[in-house]
């Protein structure tokens, strides 16, 4: 089985109608194997541009439905054959009379099954075969365990299709129960075969197709005997079901995605007494989430410095650690391990605020500054240390001593940590101020109370906040110099005073095509990110 990854619902339709056309430009006179339900209908509004263009032409086609509720009238806006004028028929100059689709009101089912049957052979058989696939593996209307080695046949459907189904009527009483489809061996002596397959809802079936040898179950297993199959599928439905873990100085925070999905989350304590009890630690969870989901690859973000697979992080237990093959023997699956931030940066361009933009750079403003890059889907990475923005230098005379060892690095200007250390310094000489009073009855002077103090009318807090996004702003217009990003994204606690944050910092960028904004993943963008590594 060919298998071809598409970015989205649209390159798929596009992708999958370009192959149709070859098809009909090859042969005019093809035989079409259709399929109605939701996956094709963006395939069939491209064959239908296509052949108002005049790229291809549908006048010597004929067409084989797979499948139609029975008992209903053709007339009825739920039949299959009411679709297929719709979406299709009606549309393009195919002859109708070249148009097959079962008869839902026959009186005789068994004898329309065999007409069906006949009356493709006679048409020379199926050239191209249009497939969707089914929650529960269902090609046609072929349920899983039912007789799979059938021609067109009357069957019943399953629960699951009835429930899948019953979005297209009034309620799920409405939804017929049986439906003539074509049989899998009827599907498997077409020519050739595409099979659609779109969204997160049929990643879990996707893996199962391309994980699990032929099995009744999932029936569309059964394609694999054939030598012409492409599975033609969208990132949601491919990357099937992934496990996500942040480990953090606290907490280990765990993510099951399914596609594009965040489909369970959890959390476990930190074990900081070694690195193989953090690492067993984290491995247990893993294995419990794997018997709920059927994960097939474990992504983890870990704070410090990642080199040759082996992990140094300062506030955890890991002195050149090889997490990624320790944690992947005890879970038997793939583990990837990158830099947290990295992982945070990802998962708030994949989930969160970056979503809509193709290249973004992820600002974390904490202890330190922390950030990613991502340029086209992907983690920019240097030898260890790219991503380590906040110890960019942008004192470069008698600049703030760093503990990397620098001085005048960005994160000694602008994190969260510095911001409350100019604040102490103006408490200090400033002892009457507002916010001097709302960090004594605070009890402690953090961040929060600095904002607080400016929202009442502060002088000294308003000046702070006025340094501070200033050099903020310094770092944010070097990177965008240097990068050229769509968009800056910041995280941290202080981004929660977003409000006040970014009118003081917009005026002060000089960039004003670059979008500057606020992550909307906070606490999940790490565990969601490493899902995707
Ligand atoms: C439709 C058909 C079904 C669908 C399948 C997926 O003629 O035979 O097997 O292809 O149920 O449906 P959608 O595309 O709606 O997810």
């Amino acid at each position: 089985m060919r298998v071809i990854v598409c970015e989205d619902y649209n390159e798929l339709s596009a992708q999958a109608a370009r192959l149709v056309a070859s098809q009909l430009i090859l042969n005019p006179s093809s035989v079409l194997g259709l399929a109605t339900g939701s996956t094709p209908v963006g395939m069939y509004r491209h064959l239908v541009s296509m052949n108002r263009r005049g790229d291809i032409d549908f006048s010597d086609v004929t067409t084989f439905n797979l499948d139609e509720y029975y008992p209903i009238s053709p007339g009825s806006p739920q039949s299959y054959r009411y679709f297929m004028n719709e979406q299709l028929f009606s549309k393009v100059n195919i002859d109708i009379n070249n148009t097959f689709v079962p008869n839902g009101m026959t009186d005789d089912p068994e004898k329309e099954c065999l007409d069906y049957e006949k009356n493709i052979e006679a048409h020379g058989g199926i050239d191209l075969q249009i497939l969707g696939i089914g929650r529960n593996g269902h090609i046609g209307f072929n349920e899983p365990g039912a007789n799979l080695n059938s021609a067109t046949h009357l069957t019943e459907l399953s629960e699951s299709t009835v429930d899948a189904n019953s979005r297209f009527f009034d309620s799920e009483d409405d939804v017929p129960r049986r439906a003539i489809t074509m049989g899998i061996a009827s599907i498997l002596k077409s020519k050739k075969i595409i099979l659609l397959a779109s969204g997160a809802s049929k990643s879990r079936v996707v893996s199962e197709l391309l994980d699990e040898d032929i099995n009744t179950s999932v029936p569309a297993t059964l394609l694999k005997v054939h030598p012409d199959v492409v599975l033609i599928c969208d990132k949601d439905a491919y990357s099937g079901t992934r496990l996500g873990v942040d480990i953090g100085g606290t907490n280990v925070k765990f993510a099951v995605v399914e596609g594009r999905k965040l489909i369970y989350k959890s959390s476990i304590r930190t074990e900081k007494s070694s690195a193989d009890t953090l690492i067993s630690s984290i491995a247990d969870e893993c294995n419990r989430l794997k018997k709920l989901y059927p994960i097939k690859t474990v992504g983890v973000g870990t704070p410090g410095i990642i080199r040759d697979g082996r992990v140094n992080a300062a506030n955890l237990p890991f002195r050149s650690t090889p997490l990624a093959s320790g944690l992947s023997k005890l879970v038997d699956m793939p583990v990837t391990v990158d830099n947290d931030a990295n992982c945070a940066a990802l998962g708030e361009s994949e989930f969160g605020a970056g979503k809509k933009y193709q290249n973004i750079i992820m600002i974390t403003l904490g202890t330190g500054i922390g950030g990613g890059i991502i340029f086209d889907g992907s983690i920019a990475h240097g030898k260890s240390s790219m991503g380590e923005i906040g110890h960019i230098i942008i004192e470069a005379d008698g600049g703030r001593p760093c503990p990397c060892g620098q001085h005048g690095c960005w994160e000694q200007y602008a994190s969260v940590s510095a911001l409350i250390a100019s604040a102490k310094e103006a408490v200090q000489s400033e002892p009457n101020s507002l916010l001097s009073k709302l960090a004594e009855e605070k009890g402690r002077l953090d961040g929060e109370a600095v904002f607080d103090a400016y929202e009442k009318g502060c002088k000294v807090a308003a000046k702070l906040l006025e340094k501070y996004t200033h050099y903020l702003a310094v770092g944010i217009t070097s990177l965008i110099n240097v990068f050229g990003p769509d968009a800056v994204i910041l995280a941290g606690g202080i981004t929660s005073r977003g409000n006040l944050l970014i009118p003081m910092l917009l005026p002060k960028i000089p960039s004003s095509d670059v979008a500057i904004e606020i992550s909307t993943l906070e606490n999940d963008a790490g565990s969601l990110g490493a899902a995707l590594l």
